[in-house]
């Protein structure tokens, strides 16, 4: 878990405020669910036999004796509201951003406090809405000036095709079940998907070998599939077709993604999502959505140059105070300066107008303004630029005036 502090939050910032601009042009409202859940949701959300919560949970019982977990990801508390919301939020379109946590074994890429920008567009299956979904992250990656990435996609049909896809592929691996690493020996019976993103060399070459689950599937998720590729491809999108990519959660069901990046090494995935059912009780959400890590999204810029360089905070205005008498009008000022929307900054311990200089250029300064005790009683300022060093004495008004058309604020 990392502390996120300047000049980096700067970066997280921009990517921030870039992010929920797109995403409300999308359609979509913040949501801010809370960061502890009960355990029970995410068991049921995301499945009792997934990685996530056999073993990545941050879960205690709290002063109460009930079983809470921090969030792993952002889907299963979102889905918990829409369950609970009513019919207002069939067709609600949420985002979020914030931390999750999985207590994974560090390595570069991986935290185990990591943020994610992620989104939820609830409604009926359409090959549409997933395909605007994934348009949403490229347009995303593509404003945060990242490029180099890869869109894989594949289908792991609707709930109804989940017993004939688990038992099709049961029937290829039976023959190589003593091939197979021990955990996935383990996966045959519990999450038999999983065997097909196993990372061991011997499982990913029997793997290899098999054939494409979309061929166990029913009729209409394969034209399901074929219609998100088309319009994909409509949209000028470029996207690889992955048959043995199958995501880490139970509650997908037809098409799910991920974009990867090569410069992330390992863990190489930026974003991941798909098309996914709930069921809680007699309920049931359906809905697509994706969420991308805001660490892996900075490191894949960092990697490929595509830092914006000028993302320092802008300090437009430094106050030196002459001495000290001046100190307590020159607050005023600050104070009428930020008013009027300029970034202004005061030393307010003022000795030595040459360290106060030097401070207003360490900052960046724009603009000094220097007033000691002979400009109180005359009522002017001295202005200088900082960049050109030319100084002269003004009143207030032409002052004020000078800064705004130089700072652009009206
Ligand atoms: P996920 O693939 O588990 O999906 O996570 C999405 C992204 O979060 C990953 O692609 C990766 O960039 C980032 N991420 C995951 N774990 C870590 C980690 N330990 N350290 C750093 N970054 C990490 C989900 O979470 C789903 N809820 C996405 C979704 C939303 N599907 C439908 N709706």
């Amino acid at each position: 878990m990392s502390d996120l502090q300047p000049p980096d939050i700067r970066l997280w910032q921009h990517i921030e405020s870039i992010g929920r601009s797109l995403l409300e042009r999308y359609g979509f409202d913040e949501i801010r669910t809370p960061i502890l859940e009960r355990t029970d949701l995410f068991i049921r959300s995301l499945g009792d036999a997934t990685d996530v919560v056999q073993k990545e949970m941050y879960r205690f019982d709290d002063r109460g004796g009930r079983d809470i977990t921090l969030r792993p990801e952002g889907t299963a508390g979102v889905m918990r509201v829409i369950v609970g919301g009513g019919p207002d939020l069939a067709g609600a379109k949420f985002y979020y951003l914030g931390p999750m946590f999985r207590a994974e074994r560090p390595q570069a890429g991986r935290k185990r406090q990591f943020h994610q920008i992620g989104a939820e567009a609830i409604g009926e299956p359409n090959p549409a809405a997933d395909v605007e979904c994934i348009a949403l992250q490229l347009h995303l990656l593509n404003s945060w000036g990242l490029q180099g990435y890869e869109v894989q996609v594949n289908s792991l049909g609707d709930a109804e095709d989940r017993a004939a896809v688990q038992e099709g592929l049961r029937n290829e691996l039976r023959p190589l079940l003593g091939e197979l690493c021990p955990v996935c020996r383990d996966r045959f019976e519990s999450n038999v998907l999983r065997i097909l993103d196993c990372k061991n060399e011997s499982c990913r070459e029997i793997v290899a070998g098999l054939p494409p689950i979309s061929g166990m599937m029913s009729e209409s998720s394969r034209s399901y599939l074929a219609e998100v590729t088309d319009l994909l491809g409509h949209l000028g999108i470029e996207a690889r077709l992955a048959t043995d990519l199958v995501r880490g959660f139970d509650y997908y069901a037809h098409t799910v993604w991920e974009i990867t990046h090569h410069e992330l090494g390992a863990q190489d995935s930026l974003c991941g999502g798909g098309r996914y059912r709930f069921d809680f009780g007699a309920k049931s959400v359906q809905g697509v959505g994706f969420a991308m890590g805001l660490e892996r999204v900075i490191m894949a810029l960092e990697a490929t140059g595509g830092i914006p360089p000028d993302l320092q905070r802008r300090v437009q205005v430094y106050i030196i105070t002459q001495d000290p008498a001046a100190l307590r009008e020159n607050l005023v000022l600050a104070q009428t300066l930020r008013m009027r929307g300029f970034n202004c900054e005061i030393e307010l311990r003022p000795r030595n107008i040459k360290k106060q200089l030097r401070t207003a250029s360490r900052l960046g300064a724009e603009w000094v303004v220097i007033r000691g005790e002979r400009e109180l009683n005359e009522g002017t300022f001295e202005l200088k630029n900082m960049s050109v060093g030319i100084q002269e004495t003004l009143e207030m008004p032409e002052m004020i005036e000078k800064l705004t058309s130089a700072l652009s604020l009206s």
